[in-house]
C-alpha cells in the first residue's frame, strides 16, 4: 500500500493497516518534505512540547519491517497517481489541508497582513515559509479567528525570549520575535463568547502569562447565557465562565496584553504602501432555524490602528494532480474515506485526516478517522475489489522511486536529522534545533553527525 504524507492521519493508517494485517502487508510512505509528522512538526506550537511527544507512536510504526519512508519525494511532482496504481493494491491520501481559507478582505494582500499558516509555517521551521519576513515593529497586532490557531498565533507574540529560547521554535523566528515591539494582540471573534471555537485549556493559558495582561471586552458576554441554551456544550459554558472571570479581572500592568473582542468582524485592511489600520464592524448574533447562532453585521463600523493582520480563519485543502477535488469543500470527495470520482468510486484509492473530513480535529480525532477509512479498504480487500498492480513490488518500487528522487530521504536519513537537530539543541536547553532549509537536511543525511 502507498500512503501519501507522514502527518498523524497517515501514520495511523499505516499502524491500523500493520497491526491488523501484520507480515500480509508492506507500506511506502511518501512525504514531499526530508522530515516526518505533518503539523505536530510544522503546525504544533513549539511552547507545546508535551503535545509532540505522540511522535514515540508513529515512530513505533516506522520501525515495523513492513514499512518504509520516502521522504523528500512529492506527489504529483516525483510520482504520480496512474504509477501508484502500478506499483500498489492501494494508495490512501493523507496530505492534510495546507493552505489557508482566504476571507476576501479589501487591503488583504497589503504587507503586513498575513495567513497564520505563513505564520505558523514560519516560526515552526516549515522549509516553504522560510524567506517571509514578519515586521514586527507596530506596536497591535490584529487577529482575525476564534480557533485554537488563532489563540496559538496570539500567545506566540507575547512569551517572554526567555520561555521562548528553551522551545524548538525556528531560530530565526525566535531571534525576530525577542526584538518585537509588538505589545497589544486585538483577537476578534465574529460570534460570541458561547460561539467560540478554542478550548479550555488555550483559554486558560492565556490567564496564566508571565508578561501578558488579558482583557476581555464585554460585548456579548451579557448574551451568552441566552445563547448557550441553543444547545451549548460543556466546553463553551467553560470558556464563557473563563472569560467572565478575565474580563472582571484587574489589569495587572505587564509589558504586553491580550485583548479578546466578541461580535467583530474585518470589513477592510487599510493602508497605502503596507497595513495601517483595520476597520471592524459590529455584529449582533441571530439564531436561525437551525438552532445556530449566525453573525448578522450591523451597520456600525470602527476603525482601528494596526500594523500586523493574521487571518487565523481555518485551513485548506489543494488539489492534488489527477487526484479527484471538490473546489467547494476544498477536500477530496469521499464515502468514509474511499475516495468518489464523478459518481463512483475509484477503485483501490483512499482517504484519512483534514484532506477527508476538513481541517478541524485534534491529533487524536484523525485516528477514529483513519480507522473508519481503512475498515473500509480492509472490505474492499476481503472482496477483491483493490487496484491490480502490474509492477514488482519490495526493491523493485524503491529502485522506480530513487529513480525519479535520487535524493529520497529514508526513516534512516530522517533519523540522522533529527539526531543532529537533537545534539544541537542539547547544549543550550532545547529539545532540538531544527533545520528549516531542505538543503541542510539533505547534509544531514549525507553526512550524518557521527562522520
Ligand atoms: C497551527 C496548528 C496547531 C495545532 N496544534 C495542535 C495541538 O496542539 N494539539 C492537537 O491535538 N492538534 C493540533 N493541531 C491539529 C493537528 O495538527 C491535526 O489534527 C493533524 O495534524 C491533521 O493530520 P493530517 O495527517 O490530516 O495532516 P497533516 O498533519 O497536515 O499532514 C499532512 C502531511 O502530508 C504531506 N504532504 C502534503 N502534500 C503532499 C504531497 N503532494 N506529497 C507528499 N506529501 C505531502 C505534508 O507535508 C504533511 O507532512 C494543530 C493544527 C494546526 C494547524
Ligand atoms: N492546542 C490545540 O489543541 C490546537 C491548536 C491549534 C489547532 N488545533 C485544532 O486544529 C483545528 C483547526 O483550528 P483553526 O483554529 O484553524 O480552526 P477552527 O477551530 O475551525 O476555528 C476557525 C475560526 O475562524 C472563524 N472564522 C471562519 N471564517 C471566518 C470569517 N470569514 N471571518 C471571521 N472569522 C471566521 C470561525 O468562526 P465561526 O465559528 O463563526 O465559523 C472560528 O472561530 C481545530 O480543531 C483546533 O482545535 C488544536
Amino acid at each position: 500500500m502507498a500512503i501519501i504524507g507522514s502527518g498523524p492521519s497517515g501514520f495511523y493508517a499505516a499502524g491500523q493497516l500493520l497491526s491488523t494485517l501484520g507480515d500480509g502487508v508492506e507500506i511506502d510512505m511518501y512525504e514531499r518534505l526530508p522530515t516526518p509528522f505533518g503539523l505536530v512538526r510544522a503546525g504544533v506550537a513549539p511552547d507545546h512540547p508535551k503535545i509532540k511527544s505522540v511522535i514515540r507512536v508513529y515512530e513505533k510504526t516506522a520501525a515495523n519491517p513492513n514499512f518504509r519512508f520516502f521522504g523528500n519525494v512529492e506527489f504529483g511532482t516525483h510520482i504520480h497517481r496512474h504509477e501508484l496504481d502500478e506499483h500498489y493494491h492501494a494508495t490512501i491520501y493523507a496530505v492534510g489541508t495546507p493552505t489557508d481559507r482566504t476571507g476576501d478582505l479589501p487591503g488583504e494582500d497589503l504587507s503586513g497582513s498575513w495567513a497564520a499558516t505563513e505564520f505558523v509555517g514560519w516560526y515552526n521551521g516549515h522549509p516553504d515559509y522560510q524567506d517571509l519576513s514578519f515586521d514586527l515593529s507596530c506596536e497591535r497586532a490584529v487577529v482575525v479567528g476564534n480557533g485554537n490557531v488563532a489563540m496559538d498565533v496570539a500567545r506566540m507574540l507575547v512569551l517572554t525570549p526567555s520561555e521562548l529560547a528553551t522551545t524548538d521554535i525556528a531560530d530565526q523566528a525566535l531571534e525576530a520575535l525577542a526584538a518585537s515591539k509588538v505589545k497589544e494582540i486585538l483577537i476578534l471573534g465574529r460570534r460570541g463568547p458561547g460561539q467560540a471555537a478554542f478550548t479550555n485549556p488555550e483559554l486558560r493559558e492565556f490567564g496564566e502569562l508571565s508578561d501578558a495582561d488579558i482583557a476581555v471586552e464585554p460585548e456579548g458576554l451579557d448574551l451568552s447565557d441566552a445563547v448557550l441554551e441553543e444547545g451549548a456544550d460543556g466546553t463553551a459554558t467553560k470558556n464563557v465562565e473563563i472569560l467572565r472571570e478575565y474580563a472582571a479581572r484587574a489589569v495587572v500592568g505587564h509589558n504586553k496584553r491580550i485583548v479578546l473582542r466578541f461580535l467583530s468582524s474585518p470589513v477592510a485592511i487599510n493602508g497605502t504602501d503596507r497595513v495601517e489600520s483595520i476597520t471592524i464592524a459590529r455584529n449582533e448574533l441571530v439564531v436561525a432555524s437551525d438552532h445556530k447562532p449566525r453573525a448578522q453585521m450591523t451597520q456600525e463600523r470602527e476603525t482601528v490602528e494596526a500594523g500586523l493582520i493574521f487571518r487565523a480563519i481555518g485551513y485548506r485543502g489543494i488539489p492534488l494532480p489527477q487526484v479527484p477535488f471538490d473546489d467547494h469543500s476544498g477536500l477530496i470527495p469521499n464515502t468514509g474515506g474511499r475516495v468518489l470520482e464523478g459518481e463512483g468510486v475509484l477503485t483501490g484509492h483512499y482517504v484519512v485526516g483534514w484532506i477527508k473530513r476538513g481541517p478541524s480535529g485534534v491529533i487524536g480525532t484523525n485516528k477514529k478517522d483513519s480507522l473508519e477509512t481503512v475498515n473500509l479498504l480492509l472490505d474492499d480487500y476481503a472482496a477483491g475489489k483493490l487496484s491490480a498492480p502490474t509492477a514488482p513490488h519490495g526493491a523493485a518500487t524503491e529502485a522506480f522511486v530513487l529513480e525519479r528522487r535520487p535524493n529520497l530521504v529514508d526513516y534512516a536519513g530522517w533519523e540522522a536529522i533529527d539526531s543532529l537537530e537533537k545534539s544541537r539543541g542539547e547544549p543550550v536547553g532545547r529539545p532540538r534545533i531544527k533545520m528549516t532549509r531542505i538543503d541542510e537536511m539533505l547534509d544531514a543525511v549525507v553526512r550524518p553527525p557521527s562522520e
